[in-house]
C-alpha cells in the first residue's frame, strides 16, 4: 500500500535530479508523524512567530499556550502585548523576543506561524494578515504550521468585520495549498466569545505532529458542551472505557491503538468472522474483544448489555465500522444500497441510541464520515448518502447531549491508505492520492490521531462538527 512517490521523495539525490531535469513529477514531502504519546511540550525549543492585531483579544491565551508548549516565541505586536508574553514565560526558562515587522532576522526558520486576527474591524485590516505572513511564509520549516485564530464572523462587531473574518478563511485555505508540497499545513480556529480557555488543547494538537494530515480546516471552539478543558496531555484518557467498532483492521485498529496509548481501556469490536484479527488487536493493547455484526437486529442491545455488565458504562464511542459497495445509481441493485446504508448509517443510529443511557458524563462520540459524504462521488450514491447522514446525525445530536458534557463529532477522512482504498485500480489510486494540498494519501494513524484528539477531555470545545482528515483535499468545500 506504499506510495512510490513519497518513498522516492525521501531521497535527497532523487529530489535533486528531478529538480535539475525539471521533470514534471510530484515528490510529496514525507510528513513528520507522531511516534508516541502526546507531549507536554510539543514545540520544545522550536521557533514560533506569533502576531496580533492591535486590540487582539487572545494575547493571554496564546502567550500562556506557547510558553507551556515550550516554544521559542518571537512576538510581533505592541509593547503591552509583549509584556503579557514576558509574564507568561516567567515560569518557563525561555524568554520571548519582540520582533519588528520590517526586519525579520535572517537566521530564524519558524516551525509555526500563529496570527491572532481578533480585533479586525474591516476588510482594510486584512492587510495586517498579509504583513504578518508575507515575510515569513517562505521560511516556514518543512512540516510547519500556519494558524489563524479569530472570532466567528457572526460574533464580530458587524458586517464589515464579518467580511474580514470570513476573508481569513480564504487566506488560510490558500496558504494551505501553497505550503502543502513542503508537508506544511494551515488552519483557521474560530474562538467563540467565552470559549478562550478552551483554545489551548486545540492549539496544542494543531501545532503537534499528531495533526500531520489535517490541512485547510476551520475548527470552531464553543462553550456548547459543559466541562473543563484540561490540556491535551499524555495519558489524558486514563480510566476511560472506549468502544471502537470495525476495529479488526485499518482505521479502526489504528484508533484502538491510539486510544490505548493515551490510557483508555479499549473494547475492540468487529464482525464474528474477523475473530482472529480482533483477538490480536485486543491482546496487543490489553483491551477487550467483542464480536458482533452491527447490522444484526439484536446487536445494539447486546453491545449495551456487554458494556453495562463489564464496565458499568462507556466514556468514548467510535462508530468506525463501514463498507463500500460501489456502482453508479443506474447499475446499483437494491442489495448494495441497503447493505451500505445498513452498516454505515442505520446501525450507527441504532447502536448509539442503545448506548446513550450508558454514556458517562463528559463522554465522547466520534463517527466516521467521509469526504464523499461532503462532496459526493461517482458510483457512491449509497456510500455518500450514508456518510452525509452521519454528519446530519452528529449535528443534531450534539446539543441534546451538551449539558452532560458529552461531545459528538464526525471525522471525514479523504484518501487513506487502507484495505478499502487498496481495492481501487492503480491509476485511479495514484491520481486520488495527489488531489490534496499534501499531495499524498493519509495513513490510518492520521485518522486515529484525530479521533483520539476529539475523544480527549481537552476537545470539550468542539462539538457538532465535522473535522476533515484529508490533507487539504481539493474535493468538496
Ligand atoms: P476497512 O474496510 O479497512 O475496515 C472496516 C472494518 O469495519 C472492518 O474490520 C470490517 O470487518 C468492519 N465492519 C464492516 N461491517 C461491519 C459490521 N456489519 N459489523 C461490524 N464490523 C463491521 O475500512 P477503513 O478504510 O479502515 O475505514 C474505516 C472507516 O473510515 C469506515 O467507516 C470508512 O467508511 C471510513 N472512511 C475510510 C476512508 C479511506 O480512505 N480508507 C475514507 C473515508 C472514510
Amino acid at each position: 500500500m506504499g506510495d512510490f512517490f513519497v518513498k522516492l521523495g525521501r531521497s535527497r539525490a532523487a529530489r535533486g535530479v528531478i529538480r535539475t531535469l525539471r521533470l514534471p513529477l510530484p515528490l510529496p514531502r514525507e510528513l513528520r508523524r507522531a511516534r508516541g504519546p502526546w507531549q507536554e511540550r510539543p514545540l520544545d525549543g522550536l521557533p514560533v512567530i506569533v502576531g496580533h492585531m492591535p486590540g487582539g483579544e487572545l494575547v493571554s491565551a496564546l502567550a500562556g499556550t506557547l510558553a507551556r508548549v515550550g516554544a521559542a516565541t518571537w512576538v510581533i505586536g505592541d509593547q503591552d502585548q509583549f509584556d503579557v508574553y514576558r509574564e507568561q514565560a516567567e515560569a518557563s526558562e525561555r524568554a520571548p523576543c519582540l520582533l519588528s515587522e520590517s526586519e525579520p532576522p535572517e537566521d530564524v526558520r519558524p516551525q509555526c506561524l500563529v496570527f491572532d486576527a481578533t480585533g479586525m474591524e474591516s476588510p482594510g485590516d486584512l492587510r495586517r494578515a498579509y504583513d504578518f505572513f508575507h515575510p515569513w511564509i517562505r521560511r516556514l520549516h518543512s512540516c510547519g504550521r500556519a494558524i489563524i485564530v479569530c472570532r466567528p464572523p457572526e460574533q464580530t462587531s458587524g458586517p464589515s468585520a464579518a467580511a474580514a473574518a470570513q476573508a481569513l478563511d480564504g487566506v488560510t485555505r490558500s496558504i494551505g495549498r501553497e505550503i502543502g508540497r513542503r508537508g506544511s499545513t494551515a488552519q483557521t480556529v474560530l474562538v467563540e466569545r467565552g470559549a478562550e480557555d478552551r483554545l489551548e488543547p486545540v492549539l496544542r494538537w494543531l501545532v503537534s505532529v499528531h495533526s500531520a494530515y489535517v490541512s485547510g480546516q476551520c475548527l470552531r471552539i464553543s462553550c456548547q458542551a459543559g466541562g473543563d478543558a484540561t490540556g491535551f496531555r499524555s495519558r489524558s484518557l486514563d480510566g476511560k472505557v472506549a468502544l471502537v467498532t470495525g476495529a479488526a483492521r485499518g482505521i479502526g485498529a489504528a484508533t484502538a491503538r491510539a486510544l490505548a496509548r493515551e490510557g483508555a481501556h479499549v473494547v475492540v469490536m468487529d464482525r464474528p468472522n474477523e475473530a482472529e484479527a480482533v483477538e490480536k488487536v485486543a491482546a496487543n493493547l490489553e483491551g477487550t474483544s467483542l464480536l458482533r455484526d452491527i447490522t444484526d437486529c439484536d446487536a445494539a442491545d447486546t453491545i449495551a448489555e456487554f458494556l453495562g455488565e463489564r464496565f458499568d458504562g462507556v466514556d468514548i464511542i467510535v462508530h468506525n465500522a463501514g463498507i463500500t459497495r460501489d456502482k453508479t445509481l443506474a447499475n446499483m441493485d437494491q442489495q448494495r444500497w441497503d447493505q451500505v446504508l445498513g452498516v454505515n448509517l442505520v446501525a450507527v443510529v441504532n447502536v448509539n441510541e442503545a448506548l446513550e443511557p450508558l454514556l458517562r458524563e463528559n463522554g465522547r462520540i466520534v463517527c466516521l464520515s467521509s469526504v464523499s459524504g461532503i462532496a459526493g462521488n461517482v458510483g457512491q450514491t449509497n456510500y455518500s448518502a450514508s456518510k452525509a447522514g452521519v454528519i446530519g446525525f452528529v449535528r443534531a445530536l450534539a446539543p441534546t447531549l451538551a449539558d452532560r458534557g458529552i461531545t459528538t463529532n464526525a471525522i471525514a477522512p479523504g484518501f487513506i491508505e487502507t484495505a478499502m482504498t487498496a481495492a481501487i485500480p492503480l491509476a485511479t489510486r495514484q491520481v486520488a492520492r495527489r488531489l490534496c494540498n499534501l499531495s499524498q494519501g493519509g495513513q490510518p494513524e492520521d485518522v486515529a490521531e484525530a479521533v483520539a484528539f476529539l475523544a480527549s477531555p481537552g476537545a470539550v470545545g468542539m462539538t457538532g462538527q465535522v473535522l476533515r482528515v484529508c490533507g487539504g483535499s481539493f474535493i468538496g468545500a
